[in-house]
């Protein structure tokens, strides 16, 4: 497909618990402009089995995605017959909620003739800095830390990803979710826990720090959750403040490992950029540590609007319409397609 100027690109996440539509505009060469965006979080039906059902959530993706299509395009002011692209994210994520987007985005394509192209949802979060009033410049490194994947990257374009690190074990979004579960907070855990902390003394517990000084930029959290369970079962029904004082002590031992590598992969690369993306990302105490360390070094921070860390359509829409700016030539025109539940992102280029 030719670079055109100015492309509506209409996307599509469905990849696990939120339903997220967006139309974003490609701005000949600078960033992309979003022009409307809905989204529809499934957190209240999945919250009474304590956690994400697969089957319920590719259920709720069909009743949603096209009323919230109607939406975005209503919201925008264009009719559906001006979207230039359809986009939706193509992996990783459950395979059942994945089938839904890229299923209406290919039919949506199909009758309008348009081509369609599949996201990486991790991209999606990576670039989705791109979409807050303080853009990142590239290169930079990339703290990707979601309910799924930890990883340090250094990203030097659209397409351009090296993985320097990554959790051997469970993300940091598990990590917050499963002590949150063992705690008996709901799902998902993140914010639940860091509420709870919220009043607590993150020094009440002496809680592991794994590979912390392990020398390279992996990550490990296993062995933290079972600190936390130890510590969780002596308390018991205990008090209160006991409880707040372990989510604060949790929270502050993963962020203490998130912030150091985090230092240790702007050393390491010599970069002075750093953006933090993903579901964590909204962490309080992460960004709060992280901009204190970073001002000390003269680094710059980036994040998604807070509203637009945790998943959306609106950073599907946008990566695609960076990738069509970076020339991205493969978009789907025959309609036939495939979903990637497992999908590394340093797989994928221009
Ligand atoms: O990026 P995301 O919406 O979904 C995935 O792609 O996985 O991230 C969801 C994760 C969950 O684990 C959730 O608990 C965590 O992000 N999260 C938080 C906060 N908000 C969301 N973790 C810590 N503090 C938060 N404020
Ligand atoms: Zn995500």
């Amino acid at each position: 497909m030719e670079v055109q100027k100015n492309l509506l690109v209409l996307g599509i996440e469905s990849s696990c618990d939120e339903t997220g539509v967006a139309l974003v505009q490609s701005q000949g060469s600078g960033v992309p402009a979003l022009l409307a965006h809905a989204l529809h979080s499934q957190i209240e039906m999945h919250q009474a089995y304590g956690g994400v059902v697969p089957e319920l959530a590719s259920r709720d993706h069909i009743r949603r995605v096209l009323p919230l299509a109607t939406q975005v395009l209503h919201d925008a002011g264009e009719p559906l017959a001006a979207v230039d692209v359809v986009a939706y994210t193509r992996g990783p994520g459950l395979a059942g909620a994945l089938l839904v987007g890229a299923g209406v985005a290919c039919a949506l394509g199909a009758a309008l003739g348009k081509p369609v192209l599949g996201v990486h949802h991790l991209e999606g979060h990576l670039l989705s800095p791109f979409l807050s009033a303080d853009p990142p410049e590239f290169p930079f490194v990339a703290l990707l830390v979601s309910g799924g994947h930890t990883q340090l990257m250094r990203v030097d374009g659209v397409g351009r990803y090296e993985i320097l690190g990554e959790t051997i074990d469970d993300a940091a979004g598990e990590a917050f979710d499963k002590s949150a579960k063992l705690m008996g907070l709901g799902y998902p855990g993140g914010p639940a826990l860091s509420r709870l902390g919220e009043h607590g003394d993150a020094t009440a517990f002496k809680l592991p720090r794994p590979l912390l000084h392990s020398g390279d930029l992996d990550f490990s959290f296993a062995g933290l959750k079972t600190a936390v369970l130890t510590q969780a079962k002596k308390l018991g029904d205990g008090l209160e403040q006991h409880k707040a004082d372990l989510a604060a002590s949790t929270e502050a031992a993963i962020v203490e490992v998130l912030v150091k590598k985090t230092l240790a992969a702007l050393l390491q690369t010599g970069l002075r950029r750093v953006v933090v993306a993903g579901g964590v990302g909204a962490n309080r105490r992460l960004r709060a540590q992280l901009n204190a360390a970073c001002a000390q070094r003269q680094v710059r921070v980036h994040y998604p609007e807070l509203h637009l860390c945790t998943d959306n359509g609106a950073m599907i829409a946008m990566a695609a319409a960076m990738r069509l700016q970076a020339g991205q030539q493969q978009a789907n025109t025959d309609y036939a397609f495939d979903v990637k539940p497992r999908w590394p992102l340093d797989a994928i280029t221009v």
